[in-house]
């Protein structure tokens, strides 16, 4: 359990932003699934671009799980400010900094990650967004810009002093992008510096794992990203760990066929007949991938262009897979 100013969360596991993965529908789903809080994807600072589709879909934050927390990402502190405040009136109970994302797209505007080298504007930043609101702030890091520059502590250090609410720390440099070692000690010397929550992340990919990192960090929590695409129900696997020591069963066939059906009807809904099919097709084939015959079907769902089609299709799988398990 821990503290996000008048939040009290109660379960360690949280999801980890995702641009293009943790639109509402899946944030839902994993709050559902035992996840004590979500993370919307980002959002740009750059409020000119707010009138494109993708941005109006992420900030619509109406009807969402509770506590809405809601990233923004950028390099300049009044604009980050005004974005700050503009998601707040939009519903926004938290926002959530991003300087953990080594995205291109995100990097060459120096925002992200990028802007760990400048520690000055770090803190010109994180001060312009937390007075400029009335919700706690929370920060997204990696451990420094390179191998050799490696400023995570230092810039926790700024954090705190800023009155960024909690931290999260993708136990990797930018430069390192997703690959090598995570670095969970200097998760682990940023979590004894601070006094604030200090969440840890990077390759968490089951509950014997999360124990081990929190037991070694002593965060306060864990981020899951990757770990969770077509794997919502890690969520309530992990927590169930942490708390009791012992490992749930593997969902049975019926209930992740109950769950990815589910996930559907609402990536149908809230994205609409033509883009929401288009979007199914990424998780269908992160919850199949490992199935029997899952990529060959993937090839063949990702032609369909209907959610008719599409759910159909997906309930004839499960029927195959069903009969091959047993026959097994
Ligand atoms: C597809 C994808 C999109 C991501 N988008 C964001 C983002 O919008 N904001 C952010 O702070 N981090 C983003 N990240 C980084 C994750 O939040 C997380 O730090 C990283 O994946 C490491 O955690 P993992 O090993 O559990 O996946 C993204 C990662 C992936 C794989």
């Amino acid at each position: 359990m821990f503290r996000i100013g008048p939040y009290t969360i109660d379960s360690q596991v949280i999801l980890a932003p995702m641009a293009g993965v943790t639109d509402r529908p899946f944030r839902q789903l994993c709050r559902k699934l035992g996840a004590g809080l979500v993370v919307s994807e980002m959002v740009t600072s750059d409020t000119r671009l707010w009138n494109t589709r993708k941005s109006s879909y992420r900030l619509n934050h109406t009807g969402d799980v509770e506590p809405r927390s809601v990233q923004i990402a950028g390099g300049e502190p009044q604009m980050m400010a005004e974005a700050a405040r503009m998601n707040v009136e939009r519903g926004a109970q938290i926002i959530d900094i991003n300087m953990g994302c080594p995205a291109k797209k995100v990097c060459n505007k120096a925002a992200g990650s990028a802007l760990l080298k400048d520690e000055p504007l770090v803190r010109d930043i994180l001060r312009a967004v937390v007075d400029a609101v009335d919700v706690p702030v929370t920060l997204k890091i990696r451990t420094g810009w390179a191998p050799g520059q490696r400023n995570g502590l230092a810039i926790a250090r700024i954090a705190e002093d800023a009155g960024i609410q909690a931290l999260a720390v993708h136990g990797r440099t930018r430069a390192c992008g997703y690959k090598g070692e995570v670095e969970y000690d200097t998760i682990s010397q940023i979590k004894q510096a601070l006094d604030i929550p200090v969440f840890a992340n990077g390759d968490i990919i089951s509950p014997q794992k999360a124990k081990q990192v929190l037991d070694y960090t002593h965060a306060d929590g864990v981020l899951i990203g990757r770990a969770a695409q077509g794997r919502p129900w890690l969520f309530r696997e992990i927590d169930h760990y942490l708390r009791t020591g012992n490992l749930l069963p593997e969902p049975k066939l019926e209930e992740v066929k109950a769950i990815l059906l589910g996930h559907l009807q609402e990536l149908y809904t809230f994205y609409g007949d033509f883009m929401g099919p288009r979007i199914a097709r990424k998780h269908v084939g992160w919850y199949l991938h490992s199935q029997p015959e899952g990529s060959t079907f993937r090839k063949a769902f990702n032609k369909l262009e209907s959610a008719e089609e599409q759910t159909s299709a997906i309930e004839d799988f499960f029927v195959q897979l069903m009969n091959y398990k047993a026959s097994a």
